[in-house]
């Protein structure tokens, strides 16, 4: 392949890309959105093997048969609800190739190639440095998520000071290395640093920030791929590393944001307990309890229903049953949305893609401030599911752990059924006061089974 016609390749696949991420930005677009950067993959990988001056393509085969075996049944067979842990693996692959690239690079030009300029040093150390650190880092996360290593942030005197010696040595080694690049052992002790700074980087971070430590191990193996592109004089991987850098940075940022978690202490402190979910709310105050047939006595008298969906949503797989229930309201008039919290589930947009799966109409999602001013004048609001995200001790008590944390008010509505298996807390592992108030009912029973009961009984009385 001449040279005009792999930078024609290049250019479009970059489009491709661009294109592909801008259309993530709405549900509706966003399977085209994953398609078009697909294909912009497919074109960037094809247009570089018929490039390169390949020796042989048989180990390019055995990768692609590997890489194949594992990818399809991760894809396919991973649920929904394990999408950070898979994320997690997935970068330290990627941050594993991109530094194992990076050495063969450099031992290839330090005993065949001979010359190791200042600039595609620096690129081969950078990338090998990040893609080192992303792939330990990223495995670390994804044993915190997958409760392998403990949840708790692990640490110890000195560490943010251990961390920082870390980063300063293998600093000074890059800079060394610019200079005297033959010193294949200052690269072989810079490589292991960026090896041990993943692990000592997200040991001390509690399980709970592991998903926002994720998109920033995302934009780190991303501007690893980037230096790969200035070390191979690759344009597209400059781009695309550039793209993933970036996206992966912001989005770390929206979800500490939104989860009102300081940044700064995401990334230096121990912070962040371990994963809540199965622990038991201690209180033993007394609440009020309606069976399904109760609540869908409710619902046929009331003129507006706001539903919350939270993690128990995605868990029950219940949003084909909440298609149903909306559309026999919507029947008997009642008008039908969604409060939508930006964290609500384990991933960023996780409602959405689990709403839209169901068909239901994007306009009916609303985000958590415009909903907010109106739910005092909603009949019934259904917090399905979800527990934090509408914990009004964020709101009301600055001892709880998540004050400060934006909430869905679902406790102004004039009745609040909270749709959930037990008394167990959410993810932050705290009591929600929301489930003693007055105008709240707990319906307990699983998310999907209830709102099927509710749905057959709104049925029957039709
Ligand atoms: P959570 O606070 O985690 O609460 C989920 C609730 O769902 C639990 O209390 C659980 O109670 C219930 N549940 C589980 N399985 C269920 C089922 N089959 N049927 C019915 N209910 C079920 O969820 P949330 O309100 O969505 O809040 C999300 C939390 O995750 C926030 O703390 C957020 O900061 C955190 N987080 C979010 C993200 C992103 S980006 N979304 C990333 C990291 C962390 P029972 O066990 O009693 O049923």
């Amino acid at each position: 392949m001449n040279l005009i016609l792999l930078s024609v390749s290049y250019f479009l696949a970059s489009v491709l890309f661009v294109l592909g991420l801008s259309g993530l930005t709405k549900p509706k677009t966003a399977r085209r959105g994953v398609g078009l950067a697909g294909v912009g993959m497919l074109l960037a990988v094809l247009a570089t093997l018929l490039h390169q001056d390949i020796i042989t393509y048989q180990w390019i085969i055995i990768g692609l048969i590997v890489g194949t075996l594992i990818g399809i049944p991760m894809g396919l067979w991973i649920p929904m609800t394990k999408m950070p842990e898979r994320i997690a693996l997935s970068h330290a692959f990627g941050g594993l190739a991109v530094a194992l690239v990076g050495i063969a690079k450099y031992w290839s030009h330090l005993h065949v190639d001979g010359e190791l300029s200042k600039f595609f040093m620096g690129a081969i150390g950078f990338e090998v440095v990040l893609g080192s650190l992303t792939f330990t880092g990223s495995l670390m996360a994804f044993g915190k998520l997958q409760g392998v290593i403990s949840g708790k942030p692990m640490t110890f005197k000195g560490q943010n000071q251990f961390n920082f010696l870390i980063v300063v040595s293998s600093l000074v080694l890059l800079v060394y290395l610019v200079f005297h690049p033959h010193l294949s052992t200052a690269f072989f002790v810079m490589a292991c640093l960026g090896f041990c700074l993943g692990i000592f980087l997200v040991l001390p971070i509690g399980g709970a920030d592991m998903p926002v430590v994720i998109c920033l191990l995302n934009s780190y193996a991303g501007l690893a791929a980037a230096a790969a592109g200035f070390a191979l004089d690759n344009n597209v991987l400059i781009i695309c590393g550039a793209l993933d850098g970036g996206s992966g940075f912001l989005l770390a940022m929206l979800m500490s944001r939104a989860m009102n978690r300081s940044f700064r202490n995401v990334l230096f402190g121990a912070f962040g307990g371990e994963v809540g979910g199965d622990q038991v709310a201690t209180q033993n105050k007394p609440i009020l309890q309606f069976a399904p047939e109760d609540v869908m006595e409710y619902l046929q008298g009331s003129s507006s229903v706001v539903i919350v969906p939270g993690y128990g949503m995605a868990v029950a797989q219940a949003q084909h049953a909440v298609r149903e229930l909306h559309e026999l309201l919507e029947k008997n008039g009642t008008e039908v949305r969604y409060a939508i919290h930006p964290v609500a589930g384990r991933m960023p947009g996780h409602m959405n893609v689990l709403l839209a799966e169901a068909n239901i109409p994007y306009e009916k999602l609303i985000e958590m401030d415009e909903i907010n001013p109106d739910l005092p004048k909603v009949d019934a609001c259904i917090v399905l599911g979800a527990n934090d995200v509408v914990n009004p001790s964020a709101r009301d008590d600055p001892k709880s752990s998540i004050y400060g944390m934006p909430i869905i008010n679902a406790d102004a509505a004039r009745m609040v059924f909270v749709v959930k298996r037990s008394m167990a807390s959410g993810f932050a592992g705290i009591d929600n006061p929301l489930f003693y108030k007055d105008n709240t009912r707990m319906v307990f029973g699983d998310a999907k089974a209830v709102l099927q009961n509710i749905v057959s009984k709104l049925k029957e009385a039709a």
